[in-house]
């Protein structure tokens, strides 16, 4: 059964004109990064409530960095995985034009992805919250060691990482260019995504109504689920590179 839903999904991919790939925490998991809602997911550690929200960067900052300390350990440790190469070859193929990512691991770019764009920031840099000076991450290294908060040393303020937490705006220009690419596509794969935070989670709806296909590679079901083409169940580490392979072999 898979088989020939690999089939069809490699047809739909070496047909398209456009396709995109929208990305979630699901695609790194096999980089042994966790997700957020699934059994294992962060969010059943932590409440988000208390660790990732702006109110709580201001209020609790200790709890705040105790959370991202754990959070930069984990992403040192990490690499892509088989899931993040195969997309980075569908680029590579002319069969992929842009992945929009939610993620902060930096992972597509690792891979070789060449247009990524991180709607939820990243965890590269971190940003003085006084004067916006920019700082690379490991700059919060003795900070953290030292169970202090991270401070510019321009001004003095609060460093906070440059990712988007809830109760903040998303980076508007690279936002509005993954929904303009939503818009244009012809062909969403959508990868590891629960698919329950907006405005992200609108965007499948911008290419169905747009006309596009949807191919979905999650390892549960999602709310699109319905309105998908395709939908393979399981791990996008196994599936991509099968899913890359049958394309080749069509290119070929
Ligand atoms: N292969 C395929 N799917 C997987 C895999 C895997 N190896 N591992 C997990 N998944 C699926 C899970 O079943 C789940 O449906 O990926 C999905 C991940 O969903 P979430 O944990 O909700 O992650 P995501 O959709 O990226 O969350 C969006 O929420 O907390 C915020 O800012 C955070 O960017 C994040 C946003
Ligand atoms: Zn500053």
């Amino acid at each position: 059964m898979i088989e020939e839903k690999i089939q069809r999904a490699a047809e739909l991919i070496v047909s398209s004109r456009y396709a995109v790939a929208l990305t979630g925490a699901g695609v790194s998991t096999e980089s042994g990064l966790p997700d957020f809602r699934s059994q294992e997911g962060l969010w059943r550690q932590y409440d988000p409530s208390e660790v990732a929200t702006l109110s709580t960067f201001y209020r609790d900052p200790h709890k705040f960095y105790a959370f991202y300390r754990h959070r930069l350990a984990l992403l040192r440790e990490a690499k892509p995985n088989p899931a993040h190469y195969a997309l980075a070859r569908l680029e590579a193929l002319g069969k992929l034009h842009v992945v929009v990512t939610q993620n902060v691991d930096g992972l597509h770019q690792q891979a070789g992805s060449q247009r990524v764009l991180e709607v939820h920031g990243n965890l590269r840099e971190a940003r003085c919250t006084g004067c916006g000076k920019m700082f690379p991450i490991h700059v919060l290294d003795p900070f953290l060691e030292r169970a202090e908060i991270p401070t510019c040393d321009s001004c003095g303020s609060a460093l906070k990482p440059n990712v988007v937490l809830f109760e903040e705006l998303l980076p508007v220009e690279v936002f509005e260019e993954a929904e303009a690419s939503c818009r244009r596509c012809d062909l969403l794969l959508v990868v590891g995504s629960s698919l329950q935070v907006t405005p992200v989670a609108y965007l499948p709806h911008v290419a169905i109504r747009h006309g596009a296909r949807l191919i979905l590679v999650n390892a549960e079901e999602t709310p699109v689920d319905k309105f998908a083409d395709v939908v393979l169940r399981g791990k996008a580490g196994v599936l991509l590179p099968r899913l890359v392979e049958e394309v080749e072999r069509r290119l070929a």
